[in-house]
């Protein structure tokens, strides 16, 4: 068998289909929004990659200090022959989990960025000649198909990306982790945790703008996608702390009074000046709270690990 399968669980279209929907139901209504997947084409993912490397942005490096410390009693602990990866992007940090999984037979990344998908499988497939890599193309909040791989399962979702998911959302996608799991797999989880304000909101408003432009790259989506004319310019990122939620909440704010078309929906859209977009929230997380919410789905904790500055956590948890 070939090393590298990639499979579209989606027909081609979906996507573009989805991204109307979203737009449609998020722009006409108050106050606007839209879900967060759409910041992820190719751009989107280049973009991602440049964040993981600021200065300000401290959770792909706390994350990845845990997996360097921790991936052999990972792999004891759950001798994983199949690795599931959900949102796995460049699959960067994953390779320490790789490398400790003794008993792996195959790596199964999920993505709704397919060009983040190659270009990591290339990446992996080099260094590791051996490794089966069965790529899929789906959104992991609609419920997954996985191939008949070995067990047992470890299903990894890396980058505090469960952040990323209202409340709802991620119960919902919790239980749809459960259901891929037997008795006995594991889910290794990362999250991030809450935090001095000031160190949150440089995390996602860096000095040199990085952070602002991924934002602003969904315009550039939906300019492209849905034939609309967003101007750049015309918006300012703004990412606020909320306390109440205990999460991040990434704006797109007019700088001025606006009507945007968008000729594929027949739409027009209609901002004043200082009105916003929500994009995207970041929840941060307390061990308490993650505990309840795996537990809630037929997941019991069975490690928490943080990096030394306490910054992010790494929860192991099994299917009971
Ligand atoms: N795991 C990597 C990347 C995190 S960024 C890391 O820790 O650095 C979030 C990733 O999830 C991106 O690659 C993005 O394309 C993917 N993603 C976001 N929403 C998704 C969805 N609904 N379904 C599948 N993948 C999604
Ligand atoms: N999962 C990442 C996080 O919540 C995604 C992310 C980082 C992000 N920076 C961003 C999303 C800026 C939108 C805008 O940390």
């Amino acid at each position: 068998m070939s090393p590298f399968q990639l499979t579209r669980t989606l027909p081609e279209d979906t996507m573009g289909a989805a991204l109307r929907t979203d737009v449609l139901h998020g722009l006409t209504r108050t106050p606007k929004e839209l879900p967060p997947k759409w910041f992820y084409d190719s751009r989107g993912s280049d973009l991602f990659e440049e964040i993981t490397r600021l200065p300000e942005y401290y959770p792909t490096r706390a994350e990845r200090e845990i997996l360097v410390d921790r991936a052999a009693e990972i792999a004891a602990a759950t001798g994983a022959r199949t690795l599931v990866e959900l949102g796995s992007g460049s699959s960067e940090k994953t390779r320490h989990l790789l490398d400790a999984l003794t008993d792996l037979r195959a790596y199964v990344p999920v993505d709704v960025s397919e060009s983040a998908l190659v270009g990591a499988a290339e990446v992996l497939l080099a260094a590791r000649p051996g490794l089966q890599v069965h790529a899929i193309v789906a959104d992991f909040t609609q419920g997954m198909e996985l191939p008949d791989t070995p067990g047992p399962r470890l299903v990894a979702f890396l980058g505090g990306t469960i952040g990323n998911l209202l409340p709802d959302e991620r119960k919902a996608f919790l239980r749809s982790v459960r259901g891929l799991l037997a008795p006995g797999d594991a889910l290794l989880l990362g999250t991030d945790l809450v935090k001095d304000e000031e160190v949150l909101v440089a995390a996602y408003d860096d000095a040199a703008g990085v952070t602002a432009e991924f934002n602003k790259n969904v315009l550039a989506v939906m300019d492209r996608e849905l034939d609309a004319d967003f101007r750049p310019h015309d918006f300012d990122h703004v990412a606020v702390w909320n306390a109440q939620e205990e999460w991040i909440e990434m704006r797109l704010r007019a700088r001025r009074a606006l009507n945007v078309k968008i000729r594929e929906l027949d739409l027009m859209v209609p901002f004043e000046a200082g009105e916003e977009i929500r994009t995207e929230v970041s929840a941060k997380f307390r061990q308490d709270g993650v505990r309840a919410e795996l537990e809630a789905v037929g997941l019991k904790l069975s490690e928490w690990w943080t990096d030394a500055a306490g910054r992010f956590a790494l929860s192991l948890s099994t299917a009971v």
